[in-house]
């Protein structure tokens, strides 16, 4: 199975000629080389590169054991603190297959995330729910030092310790930091935590397929071979050495930049299955922060299909034409509903009968890809076989490797975000954390004005 990255309705309309195309082979395989060859910027981050090839049995069998020891507690819910790229990967890729209503069907345990914001109602809220549950902890912050997982673990580790008490309440945390440094790492030392490691040269938002993502996934019952193994072959797929010709990662890259460099400033990732929702998260954060500096940058975002062609829909069609559109779209769901005949056809729709549900989306699909061609927003269309752990882990490589390659092509740094500090600076100083003395009287300062 591969991703069929279809540029059909980009190059129809004029938006991508094939000449213009074909100029990007050189540079798109030279960036690509960069990346295996490290001699790009950002190359102490780029251990994500070979990452799925270097995944091995007994890392594997390690993760999966932590799955068995935790799961054999016989939990309701595995609470995964974490956030950005300590976050985004394994919600992404729980959510796209599951089911639906797992929480309401008693599916367990239930994965429910929490330090991913700072409202406090729902850390509250969250407490509520545990108190009634059997639960244990995931906490995933690379450095360690990250506020919005640092306060929601101080107050979920002393609710799991009141409930379990301190022996029973340690075994039932698994914490995912850095080998050596951050406040995290500490705790977790003094506290004999089972502790996981983020490799230094893998960044937060290149991490799912670190332990970062992999806990909270064999906890949730998925197949984290298949996972890994379709990231496997997506690496061949897309390696350095894989022609442009052949090469979608290039061939995405490669479109994406040539959009961008006609004014197209959006790129709105569309699906049509919303369990991919999260996924799209995961691709904005992976953009976003990837490609977002210096002034640069295609302004990653996201729509749920056909739902948001009732709110975004008319936007797209008619709205600032800066925009273009990358449709993900599953060839196959994993269920069938035939549609019935009715012989009252009430509702008009015996037109249909016979068929199925997903026929109709896919109508929705093509129809929409043609209007929205049509009201000049170029689509790009990648299409993967069906939700499964196999095909998430191809989709989740190639769109890292498209991004390494994009980030490349526009001449940023993709492994960094120092741009994500900011925030932080204002926020310690508004808070008044120690060592920040001089920017909280800055900052006062200016409030006062
Ligand atoms: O991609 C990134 O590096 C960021 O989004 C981080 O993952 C995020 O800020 C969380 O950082 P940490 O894992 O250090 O708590």
């Amino acid at each position: 199975m591969k991703i069929i990255l279809d540029k059909a309705f980009a190059k129809a309309s004029g938006f991508i000629s094939p000449d213009v195309f074909k100029t990007y082979k050189n540079p798109a395989e030279e960036m690509n080389k960069a990346l295996h060859n490290k001699s790009g910027r950002g190359s102490d981050f780029l251990g994500w590169v070979n990452l799925p090839n270097e995944i091995d049995n007994a890392f594997l069998n390690n993760i999966e054991e932590t799955a068995k020891t935790i799961r054999a507690k016989k939990i309701d819910v595995y609470v995964v603190i974490g956030i950005g790229g300590s976050y985004l990967g394994a919600k992404a890729v729980i959510d796209a297959l599951s089911d639906s209503f797992s929480h309401l069907k008693g599916d367990k345990p239930a994965i429910l995330f929490a330090g991913h914001n700072i409202g406090e109602d729902y850390i509250a809220e969250l407490r509520d729910l545990l108190k009634t549950k059997e639960w244990a902890i995931c906490v995933i912050s690379k450095s360690g030092t990250t506020t919005e997982p640092a306060l929601a673990f101080r107050i979920l580790k002393q609710d799991l310790e009141d409930r379990y008490g301190k022996a029973e309440a340690v075994s039932r945390i698994c914490a995912v930091t850095d080998a050596k440094k951050g406040a995290l790492k500490t705790l977790a030392n003094e506290e004999g935590y089972k502790t996981y490691i983020i490799p230094d040269d893998v960044g937060g938002r290149y991490s799912v397929l670190t332990p970062v993502g992999l806990i909270a996934i064999a906890i949730a019952g998925f197949d984290i071979r298949a996972l890994v193994k379709g990231a496997q072959d997506m690496a061949k797929a897309t390696a350095a050495e894989v022609a442009f010709e052949k090469n979608p990662a290039c061939q995405y890259a490669a479109a994406r930049h040539i959009l961008y460099s006609e004014g197209k400033k959006i790129e709105i990732l569309v699906n049509y299955q919303p369990k991919l929702h999260f996924m799209s998260e995961w691709w904005k954060q992976l953009y976003g922060e990837s490609e977002g500096k210096n002034g640069k940058g295609i302004f990653p975002a996201a729509v749920d299909f056909s739902t948001d062609l009732h709110s975004m829909g008319q936007y797209i069609q008619e709205g600032e034409r800066i925009l273009f559109e990358t449709v993900i779209s599953v060839a196959n769901p994993n269920r069938e509903i035939l549609i019935t005949e009715d012989k009252a056809n009430l509702d008009k729709l015996n037109f249909l009968a016979g068929k199925r549900v997903d026929y109709v989306n896919k109508m929705a699909e093509l129809g929409t890809q043609i209007a929205h061609v049509d009201g000049d927003v170029p689509n790009i269309r990648i299409e993967i076989d069906k939700l499964d752990e196999y095909n998430l882990g191809q989709l989740i490589y190639f769109f890292e490797k498209a991004c390494g390659i994009s980030g490349y092509l526009i001449n940023v740094n993709p492994f960094d975000q120092p741009g994500v500090e900011a925030y932080k600076k204002n926020m310690f100083a508004l808070l008044g954390k120690p060592g920040f003395e001089t920017e909280t009287a800055m900052i006062k300062g200016r409030i006062v004005k």
